[in-house]
Parts: structure tokens; C-alpha cells; sequence
């Protein structure tokens, strides 16, 4: 398969499975917007180890490993989906993300979506956001909770990677300069 057949892929999967209760169906993210994003991510870390949260037919999963080179992983809960992305070679699994035990081992944690509820969406970030590892970086597209304490490594309106630092995201007090 090459990065056009992909994009196709894409297209024709798109939001083709019935409605999810809360929940974006498979919606794919601008894949432009995406690589960009990734090239500026992996090059921000040593760690190779990438999970799309939400993957859906794991086209982004695709890309990771196969232009990148990264140990890249995907989880979505609707089996057409993941049965999609095992035909194209992508490692992805049947992981419900509200409840997933493993964002600590990725050293790039990517998601799109994939909530349509504020609250369910904000909840998910917040428990990812502490879950991840010291150092691991955050991909993010509409964020509803940002990660603003951690460093930011690159910016858009809309979009943003953060890194969580070695201390956890706990913000550090700022010592004041001595009166002289
Ligand atoms: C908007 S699509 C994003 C697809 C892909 N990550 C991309 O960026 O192109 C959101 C995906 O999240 C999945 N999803 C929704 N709720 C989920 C949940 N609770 N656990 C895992 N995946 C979920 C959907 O099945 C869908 O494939």
C-alpha cells in the first residue's frame, strides 16, 4: 500500500459504521495536518513507541510505522474498524480509551476526537494526562483540556504537542529573586 491508497481508504471508511452513543464514528483527521504534526513529534523524542487513541481503521497507525518508522499501536472499540486496520498491517487492538491501563508505555500518545460530549471528552484527557509517562509527548487536535504547565513543543490554534515533564506536570513554584 502506498500513503494515496491510504488516503483513499480514508475517504471511502468515512463515518461508515453505525453511530456511536457519545462518540465520533471513524472521522479521519487531515492527514496533511497529521504528518506535519508527527514529523515535528518524532522529532522531539528518542522514544519510538506511538499510540493512535481511537485509531480507528488505523490509517494513522499506518503512517507511523510505515513513513515513520515508529513502533506504532492503535486502539478503537468497533471490530469493522480494527478488522480494517489488521489488513493493512497495522498492529491495533479492541481497547475501550476510558479505561485503558497502558498510556503509560507510549512515548507519543496521539487522539482525534473522539467524543462528542465535553464532559466524557475532558475526563478521558484528564486521566491520560495522568497516566502518561515523565517525558512522553501528547498529540493533540481540539483538546478540551489542555496540559498547559507541561512544555509546549509546537502550536496552532487548534492543535498542539505537549511534552509532560520529568516532575509529573506539578506546577513548580517560582522562587523569588532576594531582595538585595
Ligand atoms: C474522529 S475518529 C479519529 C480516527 C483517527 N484517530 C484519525 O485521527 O483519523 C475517532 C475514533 O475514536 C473511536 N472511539 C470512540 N470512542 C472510543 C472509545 N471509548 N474507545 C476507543 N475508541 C473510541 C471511534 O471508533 C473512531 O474510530
Amino acid at each position: 500500500m502506498n500513503l494515496d491508497e491510504i488516503q483513499q481508504m480514508e475517504q471511502e471508511w468515512n463515518e461508515t459504521t453505525p453511530k456511536l452513543e457519545n462518540a465520533y464514528g471513524f472521522q479521519p483527521f487531515r492527514m496533511h495536518d497529521f504528518r506535519v504534526m508527527l514529523m515535528i513529534a518524532a522529532s522531539n523524542t528518542k522514544g519510538r513507541k506511538f499510540l493512535d487513541a481511537g485509531c480507528g481503521i488505523g490509517s494513522k497507525v499506518w503512517v507511523a510505522q510505515n513513513e515513520f518508522g515508529l513502533d506504532a499501536y492503535g486502539i478503537d472499540i468497533v471490530d469493522e474498524y480494527l478488522s480494517q486496520a489488521h489488513s493493512i498491517g497495522v498492529r491495533a487492538g479492541f481497547a475501550d480509551i476510558r479505561d485503558y491501563q497502558a498510556f503509560g508505555e507510549y512515548d507519543i500518545i496521539y487522539y482525534y476526537g473522539p467524543f462528542r460530549e465535553y464532559g466524557e471528552q475532558a475526563a478521558f484527557e484528564t486521566r491520560l494526562h495522568a497516566e502518561m509517562k515523565p517525558g512522553a509527548l501528547l498529540m493533540t487536535v481540539l483538546a478540551a483540556v489542555k496540559p498547559y504547565s507541561w512544555e509546549q513543543v509546537f502550536r496552532r490554534p487548534w492543535q498542539g504537542i505537549w511534552r509532560k515533564p520529568d516532575n509529573g506536570g506539578q506546577r513548580v513554584p517560582r522562587r523569588r529573586a532576594p531582595l538585595q
